[in-house]
C-alpha cells in the first residue's frame, strides 16, 4: 500500500496576514520569488506533495489574494478570515473544506515558499503509520521569536510561542516550521478545543500538539532543514529566499547536465526550461516562459524572455531575445541584437547590431550588421518575411510589411520598401559619384585657413 496513492490529501495554505514589515501595496503572499508568487510556490508544492484540494485563508486584501490563487488553480478554494484571531483560528476559516472526503490535512503557510513536496510527502508517510498529528520542526542558532518544540523522543509534548516560554524553555533551539499535518478524522474537533488564554489573547494553531495529548492522541515532531522553513516578513528575508531558490534551482540544472561556468551570476525563472549539454554563460537573466534546447549557447549578458532557443544555437553575448521568439536550430543571434517574436529559422545568422521584431527569417539566411525592420507605423506592427539563404546587406531597412525572397540579396544601406523577387539583388540608395581630386582641394583650402587664423593669433 502507498501512502502517497491511497489517502486523500486537503492542503490548508496560511495567507490572511498583513505583512507590514514588506512597507508594500502588494499582500505580502503575492510578492514573488522566481517570478511566482510565493503563495504560488506553495500551492505547486502542494500539488507535488498529493493535495487533491487546496483551501487558501485570505484576509488582508482578501480579494485580490484571491483572485490570484484561483488564477494558478481555478479548483482551490478561497476562505475569508474576517478578523485575525490566531493562526488556529485561521484554519478553522476553511473548516468547509475540510470534509470527510480527506484521510490528510496539511496546514502550510503563503509566505514560506522553500518548503519541500518530499518533506510534505514525509510528514504524510508518519500520519500513515499511525500519527495523529505530525509537526515539522527545524534547528536554528537564533531561535528568537520561534515556537519552541518541547519534546519526549520523536513525541511532541507542547508548543510553546516564544512570549509565552519560561527563560528555560527558551534555550530550546528546536522551533516549530508552522508546517503540520492532521489526521482529518480528529482535527476540527482538536482545533475547537484551542482556547486563546496566552500573552496576546490568539487562539494558537500550535496548541493543537497539548490538546490532542490531552485526548490521548499520538503527536509527534518531524525534523526539516531549516532553509526550507525560512518565512518572509520582510524584503531582506524575500531576497535570501530568491537567493536561496536560485542556488536549488542552479544545482539541479548542473546535475541535470547544463554548463555554468558562473552558476551564481545566472538568474533563472521559476518556469525556465533548460535541456542537457546547454551551456550558459555568466550574467544571464532569464524571464518568464524560456526553453533552452540541447546544445544550445547562451553568452554572456543576455536577456531573455518568452523564446524558444534550437539544438546548437547561439544566442550573446549582449542579447536581447523577446516574447514570440524561436531560434531554430544553430541559428545565431549575436551581440546587440533584439529579436522581438522572429522566427529565426535553422541556421540563420543574425550577428551584430539588428533590431528583427515580428519577422520571420528563413533557414541560412545572413542578416548583415544593423539591419533594422521597420515594424512599426505608429499604428499597428506589419510583418517582414525573409526567405532561405537571402542575404541581407548592412544597414538595411525593411519596412515592413515587406517580403524577401529565397535567396534574393539587399544592397549595404538600403531601405526596402517593396518585396523582393528570389534570387533578386535589391538596390535602394542615392547614386556615387566619383568627384576627381575633389578630396585635395578641399584638404589644402583647409589648411590654408588654418595657417592664416595661426598667423593673425601671432600677431
Ligand atoms: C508561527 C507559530 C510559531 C512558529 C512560526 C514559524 C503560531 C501561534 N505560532 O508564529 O510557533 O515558530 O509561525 O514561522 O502559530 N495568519 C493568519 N491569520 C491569523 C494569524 C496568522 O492567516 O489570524 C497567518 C499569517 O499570515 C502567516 C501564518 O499564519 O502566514 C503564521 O502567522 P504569524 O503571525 O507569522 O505567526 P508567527 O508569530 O510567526
Ligand atoms: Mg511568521
Amino acid at each position: 500500500m502507498n501512502s502517497k496513492t491511497d489517502r486523500k490529501c486537503l492542503t490548508i495554505i496560511l495567507a490572511a496576514g498583513e505583512g507590514k514589515r514588506m512597507a508594500s501595496d502588494l499582500p505580502k503572499v503575492l510578492h514573488p520569488v522566481a517570478g511566482l508568487a510565493m503563495v504560488g510556490h506553495v500551492m505547486e508544492t502542494a500539488k507535488s506533495a498529493g493535495a487533491e484540494a487546496i483551501a487558501v485563508v485570505v484576509g488582508n486584501q482578501a480579494e485580490r489574494v484571491s483572485k490570484a490563487v484561483e488564477d494558478y488553480d481555478p479548483s482551490s478554494t478561497s476562505h475569508i478570515q474576517h478578523e485575525r484571531l490566531g493562526t488556529g483560528h485561521a484554519v478553522l476559516a476553511a473548516q468547509d473544506a475540510i470534509t470527510d472526503e480527506f484521510d490528510d490535512v496539511v496546514v502550510l503557510n503563503g509566505d514560506v515558499p522553500l518548503i519541500r513536496a518530499s518533506t510534505i510527502e514525509s510528514a504524510r508517510a508518519e500520519l500513515n503509520e499511525g500519527a495523529d498529528i505530525v509537526v515539522l520542526g527545524f534547528r536554528t542558532a537564533d531561535p528568537t521569536g520561534y515556537g519552541r518544540m518541547i519534546t519526549e523522543g520523536k513525541n511532541l509534548l507542547a508548543i510553546r510561542e516564544h512570549k509565552d516560554a519560561t527563560d528555560e524553555e527558551r534555550k530550546i533551539t528546536f522551533c516549530n516550521s508552522g508546517i503540520m499535518a492532521f489526521r482529518r478524522e480528529i482535527m476540527v474537533d482538536v482545533l475547537k478545543a484551542i482556547g486563546n488564554d496566552n500573552t496576546q489573547g490568539e487562539y494558537y494553531l500550535t496548541d493543537a500538539a497539548e490538546v490532542a495529548r490531552q485526548k490521548g492522541l499520538e503527536v509527534i515532531a518531524s525534523e526539516v532543514p531549516e532553509d526550507e522553513t525560512l518565512g518572509v516578513n520582510d524584503r531582506v528575508q524575500l531576497a535570501e529566499v530568491e537567493h536561496i531558490w536560485q542556488q536549488r534551482r542552479r544545482h539541479d540544472l548542473m546535475l541535470s547536465g547544463v554548463s555554468m561556468t558562473a552558476p551564481h551570476t545566472v538568474i533563472f525563472h521559476h518556469d525556465t526550461v533548460v535541456e542537457r549539454d546547454a551551456v550558459l554563460e555568466p550574467n544571464l537573466v532569464f524571464g518568464p516562459d524560456v526553453r533552452i534546447a540541447k546544445g544550445a549557447t547562451i553568452r554572456s549578458f543576455s536577456h531573455l524572455e518568452g523564446a524558444q532557443v534550437g539544438e546548437g544555437a547561439i544566442v550573446g553575448p549582449f542579447a536581447r531575445l523577446r516574447p514570440g521568439t524561436v531560434m531554430g536550430p544553430k541559428a545565431r543571434a549575436g551581440n546587440f541584437v533584439e529579436i522581438k517574436a522572429g522566427l529565426v529559422a535553422a541556421g540563420a545568422k543574425i550577428n551584430h547590431l539588428s533590431y528583427i521584431g515580428d519577422a520571420e527569417v528563413g533557414a541560412e539566411a545572413n542578416i548583415g550588421a544593423g539591419t533594422i525592420t521597420c515594424n512599426y507605423d505608429g499604428f499597428g506592427k506589419h510583418k517582414t518575411k525573409i526567405g532561405d539563404g537571402a542575404f541581407i546587406g548592412t544597414n538595411t531597412s525593411l519596412v515592413a510589411p515587406v517580403s524577401i525572397g529565397t535567396n534574393a540579396n539587399t544592397a549595404a544601406g538600403s531601405v526596402i520598401y517593396e518585396d523582393v523577387p528570389s534570387d533578386a539583388l535589391a538596390i535602394e540608395r542615392g547614386k556615387q559619384a566619383n568627384l576627381e581630386g575633389k578630396a585635395k582641394v578641399l584638404r589644402e583650402r583647409n589648411q590654408a585657413r588654418k595657417l592664416a587664423t595661426r598667423s593673425t593669433k601671432d600677431a
